[in-house]
């Protein structure tokens, strides 16, 4: 039995959920690392949807232990919406504080927060806007990193944290009195509402470090929830396109405090086509070459955000992005989802390199400017019929030419797919090996 850790291997959305769902019923712990409630996933839950932003899918397995680790900005007011709808729907078979625990390094997401990400947006300073998903995601990163941050551990000593705000929420009302023209902001209200929240974070709060080097002593299986995708990574995605936090697989050692070798197999997330939500550079994106294949793909994929309801940029397979993804995570296999959403159309086009300049480029460039300009190289491929996805039970069900369409993308990424999806449900998966063993 081993660890193993997924991530998104485009532009986030490609599925995570399902496969998390999938794998926390062979994981003891599963891990949220990075990023905050940004992060969406829709789930049915005792025939109610539950949307999740913040606490693990795997919360759903009985058993499991949902650790939110040191790297994630945590918005407590989300978490305890979250809580409360989980334990509405009969989710804990005991106390909610005994499934799932924060850590006390993890950086808080206040209000202040909130309201900057969003006064940033509207105000679409000179670089434009990144079409953020306003949770204030990016400021408490900020801060994080400005060493002015306030920390899980901080809620639950107010005589520490009454300082603390008092030094952010000076420089936050600098900023907003006099760039936004903006009210400033209040200390009290605040101070009060967090000691109210850290109260009532007492039993969740742990350290969760502690508990994955014990599970790793005790042998005790793993998973590594990553969110968002690898291009969104704010070191080696679309800067500044990008969300605040390492997406990558090494955002999970330093987002929980764990060496390199706790994170087991690598494995990237990726839909048959590609999406993106946001501004910013999209080699593949038809949303003007191929308006009704965009269209088509977003209304049958359901490309609207789970955590915005934003309709989603659409594009065909970008394998060189792909590609970039396998080396900068590492992958040691693929999840290959939404293949189902495909079907029928006549053909398919997968992007093999790029044209710049009259030039051909076989990797991502790394300067936006470049991204921004590239022209996307395809290969057609026969499309497949439609199919019974719920009969799928082997690989030989699968129609020949998305047998095909896999085995390009395979040989060009040099990754085997090790889990095919094709609908929403469970039984529309094909797991043709388990990363656990
Ligand atoms: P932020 O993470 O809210 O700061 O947004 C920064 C960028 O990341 C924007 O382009 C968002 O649309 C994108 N983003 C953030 N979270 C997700 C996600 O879970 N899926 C897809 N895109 C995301």
């Amino acid at each position: 039995m081993r660890n193993v850790t997924v991530v998104g291997a485009q532009w986030g959305d490609e599925g995570k959920g399902k496969v998390v769902d999938l794998y926390s019923s062979s994981a003891k712990f599963i891990v949220r690392y990075q990023g905050g409630n940004n992060a969406g996933h829709t789930l049915v839950v005792n025939g109610k949807k539950t949307v999740l932003h913040l606490i693990p899918s795997g919360v759903l397995h009985p058993g499991r232990t949902c650790l939110i680790a040191n790297g994630v900005v945590f918005d407590p007011t989300v978490f305890f919406e979250e809580i409360d709808s989980l334990i509405a729907s009969g989710v804990f078979k005991g106390p909610a504080h005994e499934s799932v625990k924060v850590s006390e390094r993890a950086h808080v997401i206040l209000p202040y927060h909130r309201q900057l990400d969003k006064l940033r947006e509207e105000t679409k300073l000179k670089g434009g806007k990144i079409g953020t998903t306003v949770r204030g995601i990016g400021p408490a990163y900020e801060d994080k990193v400005a060493r002015r941050g306030i920390q899980v551990v901080d809620l639950l000593r107010p005589y520490l944290l009454h300082n603390k705000l008092e030094r952010a929420i000076e420089e936050k009302n600098v900023l907003l009195k006099h760039h936004f023209n903006a009210e400033p902001i209040k200390l009290e209200p605040i101070f009060q509402a967090c000691v109210a929240l850290g109260e009532r974070l007492k039993p969740f709060v742990a350290d969760v470090r502690g508990i994955l080097v014990q599970a790793m002593k005790n042998k005790e299986p793993i998973l590594f929830e990553g969110a968002q995708g690898t291009l969104l990574d704010v070191d080696h995605g679309t800067y500044p396109y990008v969300t605040s936090s390492n997406t990558i697989a090494g955002g999970a050692m330093t987002g929980s405090g764990v060496g390199g070798q706790a994170t087991g197999q690598v494995i990237g997330i990726t839909k048959a086509y590609t999406t993106r939500v946001g501004t910013g550079p999209f080699p593949t994106e038809i949303e003007t070459t191929e308006k009704t294949t965009a269209e088509e793909i977003r209304r049958i994929g359901a490309e609207f955000g789970a955590t915005t309801g934003r309709p989603r940029r659409v594009g065909w397979l970008d394998l060189v992005a792909l590609k970039y993804a396998v080396e900068v995570n590492g992958l040691t296999g693929l999840a290959f989802m939404k293949a189902d959403v495909l079907q029928g159309f006549p053909e398919v086009r997968v992007c093999t390199s790029y044209k710049l300049n009259g030039q051909t480029l076989h990797d991502l460039p790394s300067c936006i400017e470049d991204l921004e300009s590239v022209e996307p190289v395809y290969e057609t491929l026969p499309g497949w019929k439609a199919y019974d996805t719920k009969g799928v039970r082997r690989a030989e069900d699968l129609p020949r030419e998305l047998r095909d369409y896999m085995k390009k993308v395979e040989a060009f990424l040099g990754v085997p797919i090790v889990l095919l999806s094709v609908g929403p449900g469970r039984e529309e998966t094909l797991e043709i090996s388990d990363p656990f063993r």
